[in-house]
């Protein structure tokens, strides 16, 4: 077992920490009559320390100026999905995929409708759909409107996609007169969640989270081991992700990997039992990503099997430990264990019986038979059960993305559990 020490852990000093600082921020807007108040919405992103873009809908120009934004956000506004760009890739698809979030405000019936069936038939909706940046949108619109079946129709789908938060309109007097829910939350309640979701970043850090990645390989003789496909990279954007949430992290991993954070590198199952065994008492949660291998050799030669010995050779196997069942049964109240399932066949099934037999808070299935998924490769789709019976799908994406979006559920859980702890 080899120790790689990580440089010290970053402060998480929240009184000096702007969390807008270094942010950039795509603000689209659509075209109500609340467009005017985007002029507001970008100042006060702007002042906080964003980098704010501004993108308008074809019908948002009836209703604002590109030239009041550029001007309010410094930085160029977009508009046209087919004007020509200066360089041969277009500027606003470097900003779709490196924005940390896209903040719809206001959001229409038309564009909620849009992003909900994925029509991009202008700037802003094709940016969105370029991106796998949050989305967070602010509705606003006639009541009746809202009221409507297909809007909220078309709101459910949204509120039930991982990528999506919506900041719920308010009641009031709508610009057309009617009185009714439909009124664009207030600007300051739109900058307060998005810096509670750019926020969001660091709710893990008062947290020591101990991740495991990569397959185990269990020594046949100096030469030969049993091993698995596991490259270790859900494991590692597993760590990534938490300690860019401001974790504690600590990885355990069969992949050596240079990183900020402490790296304890292991090779067989019985390696890393020791090493998480020894590390989990202090942690919080335990995230196991790691391919470990069921079986190891009985007895492992000590000089290389020759081939000439025999014509057959058979090898004798023993059961390994099953790490995360054993610390599933002596877990803290406090602590979080969370699962990975590599299954081949009958996915939700498989995995929500190893969450129960396992006594696991949440597991994370993957159906490693699908090609370009899984093992090895950069992306994965999985579905998400949890101990209290919630299901969730996320579909394919990179392994980041999956790694950040079980992150939001980790600091959710904790929130829930020191809830009932405090009771
Ligand atoms: O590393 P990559 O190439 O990025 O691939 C990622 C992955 C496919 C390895 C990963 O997404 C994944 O599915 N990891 C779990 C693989 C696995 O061992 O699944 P399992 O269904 O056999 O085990 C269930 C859980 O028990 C896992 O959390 C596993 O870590 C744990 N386990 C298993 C056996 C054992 N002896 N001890 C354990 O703790």
């Amino acid at each position: 077992m080899k120790m790689k020490k990580g440089s010290k852990k970053r402060g998480s000093n929240f009184e000096s920490f702007n969390p807008l600082e270094n942010k950039t921020i795509l603000l689209g807007v659509s075209g109500g009559i609340a467009a005017y108040k985007a002029c507001d919405i970008a100042s006060l992103l702007r002042r906080s320390g964003a980098s704010v873009h501004a993108v308008l809908t074809p019908n948002a120009r009836e209703f604002i100026t590109p030239l009041s934004l550029t001007t309010i956000t410094r930085n160029q506004t977009h508009c046209e999905q087919y004007g020509p760009t200066a360089d041969w890739r277009p500027e606003h698809i470097d900003l779709a995929k490196k924005c940390d979030l896209i903040l719809i405000a206001p959001a229409t019936a038309d564009i909620i409708a849009k992003l909900a069936t994925g029509i991009c038939d202008d700037l802003l909706t094709t940016m969105v759909l370029a991106s796998q940046a949050k989305v967070m949108i602010a509705p606003a619109m006639n009541p009746v409107m809202l009221q409507h079946p297909a809007t909220q129709h078309n709101l459910s789908i949204l509120e039930n996609r991982y990528r999506y938060d919506i900041v719920a309109p308010e009641y009031g007097e709508v610009a057309c007169g009617d009185v009714g829910l439909g009124k664009m939350a207030a600007v300051e309640s739109i900058i307060a969640a998005v810096a509670a979701r750019l926020l969001a970043h660091q709710t893990l850090s008062t947290k020591r989270v101990l991740v495991t990645a990569g397959g185990t390989r269990e020594p046949i003789d100096p030469v030969r081991f049993i091993g698995n496909r596991s490259s270790g990279k859900m494991g590692i954007a597993m760590a990534d992700s938490a300690y860019s949430r401001g974790a504690d992290v600590t990885l355990i991993s069969t992949v050596d990997v240079e990183r900020a954070y402490p790296v304890i590198v292991v090779e067989t199952a019985q390696e890393m039992q020791e090493a998480v065994e020894a590390e989990f008492d202090s942690c919080d949660a335990l995230v196991m990503t790691a391919a470990v291998a069921d079986f190891r050799p009985l007895a492992v030669s000590a000089q290389k099997i020759k081939k000439t010995e025999s014509e057959d050779i058979v090898l004798e196997l023993t059961k390994n430990p099953d790490i995360i069942d054993l610390l599933g049964r002596v877990k803290r109240k406090d602590q979080v264990i969370i699962g990975f399932a590599a299954e081949s066949e009958a996915l939700l099934s498989n995995a929500a019986s190893k969450l129960k037999r396992k006594n696991l808070d949440m597991i994370v299935g993957n159906d490693i038979s699908v090609p370009d998924i899984g093992f090895g490769s950069d992306d994965n789709a999985v579905v998400i059960l949890s101990a209290e019976g919630t299901r969730e799908s996320l579909p394919r994406m990179p392994k980041r993305a999956i790694a950040d979006h079980i992150c939001d559920l980790l600091s959710e859980r904790f929130q829930v559990l020191e809830k009932e702890l405090a009771h």
